[in-house]
């Protein structure tokens, strides 16, 4: 990857929660560890993740600041559970190969990749507190996975074997930039792999369908009804 961004630290730093002032990057570590709980990922039994729930006060993480990011890696959603699954189903795709797992949240996407065989496995998000999430999942799997705090859709297609998409089609100008940064990609010879509920803003007509699962998905209400999710890689002749 070279240059492709800027490594992260992993310092578990033992403070006490903030209570107003924004959680600094050097103890988000800690307030994962204390206030979410490490959980099994819906219908991956063999893949723990720190999880959100009620009680987790994951609004004090931004605090006065208006731009800070949703802490979209504190939950489960229906493109990275799926496509962790498939691989999970058909571990040939990243078997001894290099892996990016791009927009990786949790982690989940990375670590399915690295306990299926992955030879080597880089997870980037631009959340910082993503990555240290990252971090702690893939400890907490007992597996090894390069995270990296950095936007590469900014950057030339990085050079892993495979990249791996759960769920980032969920804005119309993201999903116009991952889609021509996957597009640059695929053309460079790496195969692309998406997993996404059909959301709206996700490019079908660019995307051929390869299998479909029945998943849970963030936001919805214990027991209810799974959504379809499909695992999808690009349609060149769109
Ligand atoms: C909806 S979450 C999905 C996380 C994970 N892939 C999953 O399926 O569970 C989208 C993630 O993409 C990250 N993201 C948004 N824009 C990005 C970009 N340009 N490059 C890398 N990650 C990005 C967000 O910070 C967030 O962690």
């Amino acid at each position: 990857m070279g240059d492709a961004g800027e490594g992260t630290t992993g310092h578990i730093v033992e403070t006490e929660l903030l209570s107003e002032s924004r959680i600094s990057a050097f103890d988000i570590k800690a307030f994962i560890t204390r206030n979410l709980r490490l959980q099994a990922a819906p219908t991956l039994p063999h893949i723990v993740l720190y999880t959100g729930h009620a009680g987790s006060r994951l609004s004090r993480l931004g605090g006065m600041d208006l731009d800070a990011p949703a802490p979209y890696w504190a939950y489960d959603w229906a493109g990275g559970t799926v496509l962790a699954r498939h691989i999970t189903e058909y571990p040939e795709i990243v078997r001894g190969r290099r892996v990016l797992d791009l927009g990786t949240g949790s982690g989940i996407v990375a670590i399915a990749a690295a306990k299926s065989g992955a030879a080597e496995v880089i997870a980037a998000d631009t959340d910082a507190n993503a990555i240290a999430a990252t971090e702690l999942n893939a400890s907490a799997n007992a597996v090894s996975i390069t995270a990296l705090h950095a936007d590469l859709l900014l950057k030339e297609p990085p050079t892993v074997d495979v990249i791996l998409v759960g769920d980032l089609f969920y804005e119309e100008s993201l999903a116009t930039r991952v889609l021509d940064f996957l597009t640059a990609c695929n053309d460079a010879g790496i195969e692309v792999l998406v997993g996404d509920p059909f959301r709206a803003p996700l490019p079908e007509k660019k995307l051929r369908l390869v299998a479909e699962y029945p998943v849970p998905d963030f936001g919805e209400a214990a027991g209810a009804p799974s959504r379809r999710a499909g695992i999808f890689t690009l349609n060149r002749s769109a």
